[in-house]
């Protein structure tokens, strides 16, 4: 499975950083305010960067994950098995073994986006706590001339013409948040829970891209990928002079959320 053949670097390759899982954590605090009455579910909680500092809100946490590697790196974050959190490994595109009407809080990170979307609007009906509940989907946002976010469009592209197809968190999101407003959410104001000065030359992209197997969520030939990843480099040298030339940019992280309609 492909996030576990990348659990044990997948922090140091793309992960957030203590300050910003801080800064993420105590947003949250604030937007969860009125929603304690039932539990706290992260869906596709990976190695806990964020999830270690949930553990002291005022709302018991539970963690899923369909990746095994993922979840042994979050509970390695804890002295001992006892103080772990409650993490269950299972796959969201199946039933969430939760008891029905128990959460009032659904977050998820960067990973919503790898779901079905029927079957998670079915799992947010099924669980949804009756005092009310919320949907809060956190993601990294970037400046769209960043050096990553044109790499990323450009990876985009490429699978594309390889015949491939890639998931997109934001328009996920937009669809995911649309049918929920359309059965009574409401959206509220998106939140900015931290940002950060982002060193990054577009090789980067690619070097990244070649420590993992497969490539944007996809597992693939590696002789595809090796083309995928050659084709990517001739298109990065179009768009830029030079492609070890390391930019400055701003990247943020972002929180939406609506609330559910359906007690
Ligand atoms: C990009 S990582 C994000 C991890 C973490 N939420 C973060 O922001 O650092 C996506 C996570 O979603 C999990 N995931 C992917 N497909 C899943 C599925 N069908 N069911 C549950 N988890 C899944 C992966 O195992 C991985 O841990």
């Amino acid at each position: 499975m492909q996030f576990n053949d990348q659990a044990d670097i997948y922090d140091e390759r793309t992960g957030l950083g203590a300050k910003t899982a801080k800064n993420i954590a105590l947003a949250l605090e604030q937007m969860i305010k009125p929603y304690l009455a039932g539990q706290f579910l992260e869906i596709g909680a990976g190695t806990g960067e964020i999830g270690f500092y949930l553990q002291n809100l005022p709302i018991p946490y539970v963690g899923i994950d369909l990746s095994s590697g993922m979840l042994d790196v979050y509970r390695k974050r804890f002295k001992d098995l006892k103080s772990a959190p409650n993490l269950i490994e299972t796959d969201g595109n199946k039933i969430w073994p939760l008891d029905h009407n128990s959460v009032s809080v659904f977050f998820s990170s960067r990973a919503m986006h790898q779901l079905d979307q029927q079957n998670v609007l079915n799992q947010l009906q099924n669980l949804s706590s009756t005092q009310g509940a919320i949907l809060i989907l956190g993601n990294v946002k970037r400046d769209k001339n960043s050096a990553k976010a044109i790499m990323r469009k450009e990876m985009h592209k490429v699978l594309n013409e390889f015949g491939l197809k890639e998931k997109s968190g934001q328009s996920n999101r937009n669809q995911l948040f649309e049918v929920i407003e359309s059965q009574g959410g409401k959206r509220l104001k998106p939140v900015t829970a931290s940002h950060w000065q982002v060193s990054h030359s577009p090789i980067e992209s690619i070097n990244s891209w070649k420590k993992v197997d497969g490539i944007a969520g996809q597992i693939i030939e590696p002789t595809i990928k090796q083309q995928i990843l050659e084709t990517l480099i001739l298109r990065a040298e179009d768009k830029f002079s030079n492609i070890n030339q390391v930019l400055e940019t701003e990247e943020s992280y972002q929180l939406n959320a609506i609330t559910l309609p359906y007690n």
